[in-house]
């Protein structure tokens, strides 16, 4: 079958693959990367062999070829260029690529013919991490009337190479870097490989890629595969594992060289006119610490999307590349009437934006309603990944006034609301493992507002229903957060003041919910407050209490009476992941009686944020003689969040954020870390079973129970 010229342009992808921190040792143990290079072996520091960009995407290249009609036997991968826009996360993530087959060059009957095709892959938060060329040298595909390809020459310097890295491929190599996704039979099995012409199964020759790959950054900017930019080739010869390799390299001007693989026992080039660039740290620093929230690829519906909030998330979740459904009955402010209106109008902002949206008119208040809101982004787009339950009424009231027919439909938007969407989306996101959900509370749930009994109750029961999901969502990816908003629109403009309006912008209130509907957002289960560009987070703090039961005997009203202030103290509280561990702190009762003259509260009382700022009283300068180091505390969790401490000239500061140069990240969950500080969790042991993480450098973290009496 000759090569399908139609094939030019389509588009093949999106291909989705996944990965995960073991993906990346592998490929970097089949790269032939060991105790030399720990950083590509080791989960606690780990950096990734850019070279992993090109196995990463093996089931779109097995695309091109199917599409290209290119025969079989005659296939040899001739060429590859590699550009890398940002590092390759190590903790992995979802990648997905798309491309397309961008020429054909005929070198003439029985001399064969190129294929090229060019594919870019994203990040599942819409980063693009790399783009592949591919070029096939298709040896039986020759004479089809087509032009040669351009030539290209690579000028090797006339002096010996400046550097020089011999490697020694173990026989067994290529059973190993095939566990990368290349499982063609011609690299494993015997009978294969002679029948195609060879003694024995030879290496792949992506795998003398990735060695190479290896040598130039051991070379050229150590340690450092981050400032890779470019990394080019041709596949020359075929090598038999085992047989021992040496990678020559010249640097040209900064940031480029060149360089070739030879077999080291014929001096033949296995891999030739290789071509490297790179770049310089601060810019590699640059690249990696400005990276713009990006939702390419994701679908998110919001509800009540047709004005106030949900028309600023509807079109801040576009301007980032998301796909969106907008939902909105059209309605008045308390429910009744309907119109379609509101949704088409937001729809049409987003497109003249550049953006992609659908309209969708259904209420929320019913099951149908419900599932036709998500069908909507599901027919249209295939998946769901963000949804934003938003829609509102107000029907105000005090209490002794308020009629049946007012909580209920106020509770059938809210709470019924989030419920009847929430339920199909949540099983969408299952399904593909991953999903961002944000509820929307308001400070009258949270706190009370007068007139607002049917809205309090049901925007608290929103923060109840997020409190299981979190947990329900949490092994498949899907985060679940509420947000307290505050903003001037058609529901509040008559109850804020005038003179505050200018600040009180919907769009001051969509950067939180943007975060929490990002890959990047860190939190499940969180409450955060959002108006006129203030940020914070609202929780349940359980006090410590006091234990009144005795064995055998009740206690009584009056004991109770009696320990009131004790009861009622929150000094010492604590937040729960969930009703066990609340269990849990109820069983294990409130800590021993302080002492007179000790310590008020101890290191890990309280949460995360009160522990960061007591950390500079709790410094032991002493300690501190000679060092010098910036220690960054990486927690999750919903009371988490990152912090650093600067420790230099025997003093320390401690910063909320993240420092551009830790020497040592430490990365715990929030509950683990106030275990450990308050003394409950041994530094060690959180280590050894996982709790604690340690990137960057492992012996400076351990400074940290010197420096801080925690
Ligand atoms: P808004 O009235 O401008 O927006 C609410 C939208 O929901 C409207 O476009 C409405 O047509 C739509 N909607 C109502 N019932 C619906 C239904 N059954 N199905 C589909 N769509 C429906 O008001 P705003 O302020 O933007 O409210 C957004 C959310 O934020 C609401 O949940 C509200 O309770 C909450 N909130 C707002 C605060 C503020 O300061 N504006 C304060 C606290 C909470």
């Amino acid at each position: 079958m000759p090569l399908d010229l139609s094939a030019i342009g389509k588009k093949i992808g999106p291909v989705t693959t996944k990965y995960g921190w073991k993906d990346v040792v592998l490929y970097a143990v089949g790269v032939g990367a060991g105790f030399d290079e720990l950083d590509y072996v080791y989960e606690n520091r780990l950096k990734v062999v850019p070279s992993f960009a090109v196995p990463s995407v093996t089931e779109f290249f097995a695309q091109v070829v199917a599409l290209s009609g290119a025969d079989l036997a005659g296939i040899l991968h001739g060429e590859h260029e590699l550009i890398l826009h940002n590092p390759i996360p190590p903790e992995g993530g979802e990648l997905t690529t798309e491309g397309t087959i961008t020429h054909y060059y005929d070198k003439g009957a029985g001399k064969g013919a190129l294929v090229v095709a060019e594919a870019t892959t994203c990040f599942s938060d819409g980063r693009r991490l790399f783009t592949n060329i591919l070029t096939i040298f298709s040896r039986l595909d020759g004479g089809f009337g087509g032009e040669d390809a351009p030539k290209e020459r690579i000028q090797f310097p006339d002096r010996p190479p400046d550097f020089e890295e011999p490697a020694r491929p173990s026989a067994d190599q290529p059973l190993i870097y095939r566990l990368s996704g290349d499982t063609f039979a011609l690299h494993v099995d015997p009978e294969f490989a002679r029948l195609s012409g060879f003694e024995r199964p030879i290496m792949h020759g992506l795998c003398t890629h990735g060695f190479a790959c290896r040598a130039v950054i051991k070379h050229l900017f150590p340690g450092e595969p981050e400032r890779l930019t470019l990394f080019k080739n041709r596949f020359t010869k075929a090598l038999y594992p085992g047989t021992p390799i040496e990678t020559q390299i010249w640097r040209l001007d900064e940031g480029r060289a060149v360089f070739r693989t030879l077999n080291a026992e014929t001096g033949e080039a296995v891999i030739d006119r290789g071509l490297v660039e790179w770049i310089g740290r601060e810019e590699a620093e640059k690249r990696h610490t400005k990276a713009e929230i990006r939702l390419d690829g994701r679908v998110a519906i919001v509800t009540g999307g047709g004005g106030g909030l949900g028309r600023a998330y509807a079109l801040e979740l576009a301007r980032r590349g998301a796909r969106v459904v907008v939902n909105d009955l059209g309605g008045g402010p308390d429910g009744t009437g309907g119109s379609k209106g509101p949704a088409d109008r937001v729809v049409k902002e987003i497109e003249e934006i550049g953006g992609e949206a659908i309209a969708s008119y259904a209420s929320v208040t019913t099951a149908e309603g419900g599932e036709e809101i998500v069908r909507a982004a599901l027919e249209k787009w295939g998946q769901v990944d963000i949804l934003i339950n938003n829609a509102g009424i107000l029907r105000d009231k005090t209490f002794a006034k308020m009629t049946g027919e007012m909580w209920e439909k106020v509770r059938e938007v809210h709470l019924d609301g989030a419920y009847h969407v929430t339920g199909p989306a949540f099983r969408a996101m299952k399904e593909r493992g991953y999903g961002r959900i944000v509820l929307t509370t308001s400070a009258a749930g949270l706190y009370g507002n007068f007139g607002q009994a049917n809205y309090s109750a049901a925007k608290m029961g929103l923060v109840g229903l997020m409190n299981t999901l979190k947990l329900e969502g949490e092994k498949s990816g899907i985060k679940v957060n509420t947000v307290a908003p505050l903003a001037v629109t058609r529901l509040t403009e008559e109850l804020l003041p005038d003179e505050m309006r200018g600040a009180l912008k919907p769009e001051a209130v969509a950067p939180l919910v943007i975060y929490l509907c990002s890959e990047e957002c860190p939190a499940s289960g969180g409450v955060y407050s959002a108006g006129m560009g203030h940020f914070s987070r609202a929780a349940i703090l359980t006090g410590p209490g006091a234990v009144l039961a005795e064995r055998d005997r009740l206690p009584t009203a009056e004991e109770v009476a009696a320990n009131w202030a004790q009861i009622i103290s929150l000094a010492g509280g604590r937040e729960y992941h969930d009703a066990n561990a609340a269990l849990g702190g109820m069983l294990a009762g409130p800590p021993e009686k302080a002492s007179p003259g000790a310590p008020k509260a101890a290191a890990g009382d309280g949460n995360v944020a009160q522990v960061f700022e007591r950390m500079s009283e709790r410094f032991d300068a002493r300690a501190a003689t000679g060092v010098e180091a910036v220690f960054q505390f990486s927690i999750s969790g919903a009371g988490g969040g990152e912090w650093h401490a600067v420790v230099k000239n025997g003093a320390c500061q401690i910063g909320q954020g993240k420092h551009a140069k830790p020497t040592t990240t430490l990365k715990m969950a929030d509950e683990d870390f106030l275990a450990m500080v308050g003394g409950k969790l041994p530094p060690m042991k959180a280590y050894t079973s996982g709790k604690l993480k340690i990137e960057g450098d492992l012996m400076k973290s351990q400074l940290v129970q010197k420096l801080w009496r925690l």
